[in-house]
């Protein structure tokens, strides 16, 4: 279904296209209720029009007075309410859009006119904007591709092949991975494989191997699907419900204790930006207001690994039809809107900091009061989301809150949150004076760990193994705690791939010499540097074959002492990986490494000739 006020002359060429070979009528004005076989209509001005799932309707209006009418944004989420993946939308010229988002949401195929063939371009350009086009064509490509579309088979047999054929979904992650360095195998096998088969609808393939082909040769598909696979959908005040109760516990919490520091919050998975404002208002409302708060009282940590979503993000302009989702007061304090757009204010936009982090291979953000974590757990498989929680529970202080959204769960983790209503999904972290039955929580069965420290079961676990646990669950699979004297304290995860035993004896598994030999230096320089300056050092990718890797990476993660009785000590983080190793096209990044890795060692170096209490 397309959207379009009059049959511009640039928009004729698109239905020539598409009518060509196919039986439908002229067009004509839509009439008050009208069904769709055949038919092709123009909406008269000043009403909406709405698909009630049998005939088009006309309606009164019912977005903010400046709203384009007829509202494309409304004409597209009834579509996708009732059509869901059957639904494509398509944006010609005209002004303003936001509902292409929500076909995007419910799996239909979006496409833009191509913005240079437009003679008004802001309608395409917005759509395209917002992240969620599948396609960008010209009228006439947007004819004859529609008609491929429609004539592709959805009977899902294309989803079959990848699942009896598992290779050809691992070629593409693995292509993914080495085009964009997100892996994305521990995403769920079912979005990814609807994510694959949706951009193969759009492109008009039946067969998972040409899809398979087209990706090797195309970055721009590789792209596509990358994007698609990120599914950055969002919107203000999503769910509003929980965002009125976090509203009402932060202003419970600070009129009886004004924060003395700044309010920390972090948005994993931010998308385009609208979730992280929301949170910045809340907190800005419950500390008095726009006025009172000053740009520092409220820090916003909102991250993605969605580039151009951040973009949109930091832009912070967004369509009109956004106000609907934003109530009035907070429309006139917060925003400056205009005809077709609104904009963040200056002040709310200057307590945001939006940047690229993957959430589950960068390191966590460290001592927030909320993180706000919704509708991202949900594409990870269970492990991947006992990982990222984990991260979370390190990040947030002791009291802060988790936000997530409906149908997300803490699962393993449950016992570090306190669900503080059975109606949200917002949960408050438990104190951290947990007895040693909680610390199993952190860890799964197949964890293996205290190896020297005893087994810590029925004891209360001391606060400085609790740290570290957080730390490593937060951070790798499997680790060593390492103490001054390359002294191992804790074992975590399965080291075993990296180790050789060298010698017999009491000493065999209390020190890192029991590493490798290709990488026993590579470790020890790395403990060298981060006991020394206190910052995570990550050292080269190994080739290394293993099950399911074949490169390894040592990453030395420093945690000093919090009082003068404890030792400050690193986690030795082992973070294997199937990838492609450098070739001799990637020359430029491998000059990088090389470089990194110079001066990994030339630090080593200097350290341990003016440090090293070891002898050398
Ligand atoms: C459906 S959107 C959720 C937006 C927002 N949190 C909300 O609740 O409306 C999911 C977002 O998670 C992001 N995402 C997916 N994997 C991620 C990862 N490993 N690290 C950070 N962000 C990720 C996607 O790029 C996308 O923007």
């Amino acid at each position: 279904m397309s959207s379009r006020s009059t049959c511009r002359p640039t928009t004729r060429a698109f239905w020539c296209s598409f009518c060509r070979g196919r039986r439908v009528s002229p067009c004509k004005n839509l009439r008050r209720r009208q069904g769709l076989s055949g038919t092709r209509s123009t909406f008269p001005p000043g009403r909406d029009v709405v698909w009630d799932g049998e005939v088009f309707r006309l309606e009164q209006p019912s977005g903010h007075p400046s709203a384009p009418k007829p509202s494309a944004d409304r004409l597209f989420k009834s579509l996708a309410d009732h059509r869901g993946q059957f639904a494509i939308g398509v944006v010609l010229s005209g002004t303003g859009s936001y509902g292409i988002r929500e076909i995007r949401e419910a799996d239909g195929i979006t496409i833009a006119e191509e913005p240079e063939s437009c003679k008004y371009d802001s309608m395409p350009v917005s759509a395209i904007r917002t992240g969620c086009t599948d396609l960008i064509l010209t009228p006439q490509q947007i004819g004859q591709h529609l008609q491929k579309i429609i004539s592709t088979s959805r009977d899902l047999s294309s989803l079959k092949e990848l699942n009896v054929d598992p290779s050809r979904s691992k070629d593409l992650l693995e292509i993914l991975l080495a085009h964009t360095q997100v892996d994305f195998r521990q995403y769920k096998e079912n979005t990814i494989h609807r994510r694959i088969e949706r951009r193969m609808i759009a492109k008009g393939i039946d067969d998972s191997e040409h899809y398979v082909a087209l990706c090797r040769k195309s970055v721009d598909e590789v792209e596509a699907l990358y994007r698609d696979l990120l599914i950055s959908v969002t919107r203000f005040f999503r769910d509003i419900e929980d965002f009125l109760f976090l509203a009402d516990l932060l202003r419970e919490t600070y009129s009886d204790k004004p924060p003395k520091e700044p309010v920390r919050i972090w948005v994993p998975g931010c998308a385009t930006g609208e979730e992280a404002y929301t949170l910045a208002i809340i907190a800005c409302e419950a500390l008095g207001g726009l006025d009172k708060v000053a740009s520092d009282d409220v820090q916003v940590f909102a991250t993605d690994i969605d580039e151009r979503a951040l973009a949109v993000a930091r832009k912070a302009t967004y369509p009109i039809a956004a106000i609907s989702d934003i109530r009035r007061d907070y429309l006139e304090k917060y925003f400056d809107v205009n005809q077709e757009v609104i904009t963040v204010k200056q002040k709310l936009r200057s307590m945001i900091l939006f940047t690229r982090h993957n959430v589950f291979q960068d390191a966590p953000f460290a001592s927030t009061d909320i993180v706000s974590i919704r509708y991202v757990l949900i594409y990870f498989n269970s492990r991947l989301q006992e990982r990222v929680l984990n991260r979370v529970l390190y990040s947030l202080k002791s009291d802060g809150i988790l936000l997530h959204g409906t149908s997300e769960t803490t699962g393993r983790t449950g016992s570090g949150f306190i669900q503080l209503n059975n109606h949200n999904r917002i949960y408050k972290k438990r104190d951290r004076k947990r007895t040693g039955r909680d610390t199993e929580l952190a860890f799964t069965p197949e964890h293996r760990h205290g190896a020297h420290s005893g087994s810590h079961a029925s004891t209360a676990v001391p606060d400085r193994w609790e740290k570290f646990d957080q730390l490593a669950n937060a951070v790798v699979t499997n680790g060593l705690l390492v103490g001054r004297g390359q002294s191992i304290l804790r074992i975590f995860g399965d080291i075993a791939p990296f180790c050789e035993i060298k010698s017999s004896g009491p000493d065999l598994l209390k020190n890192v010499s029991l590493l490798k030999k290709q990488f026993a230096s590579e470790a020890a320089s790395l403990l060298l540097v981060a006991f020394k300056y206190k910052e995570k050092r990550a050292g080269r990718w190994h080739a290394f074959e293993g099950v399911g890797f074949n490169t390894l990476q040592i990453t030395a993660y420093p945690l000093p002492s919090e009082g003068d009785d404890e030792e400050d000590t690193v986690l030795l983080g082992f973070a294997t990986e199937q990838r492609e190793l450098p070739d001799a096209e990637e020359k430029s990044d491998y000059i990088n490494y090389i470089e990194d890795e110079l001066s990994r060692t030339r630090d080593a170096l200097r350290v341990t000739v003016e440090h090293s209490p070891w002898p050398l």
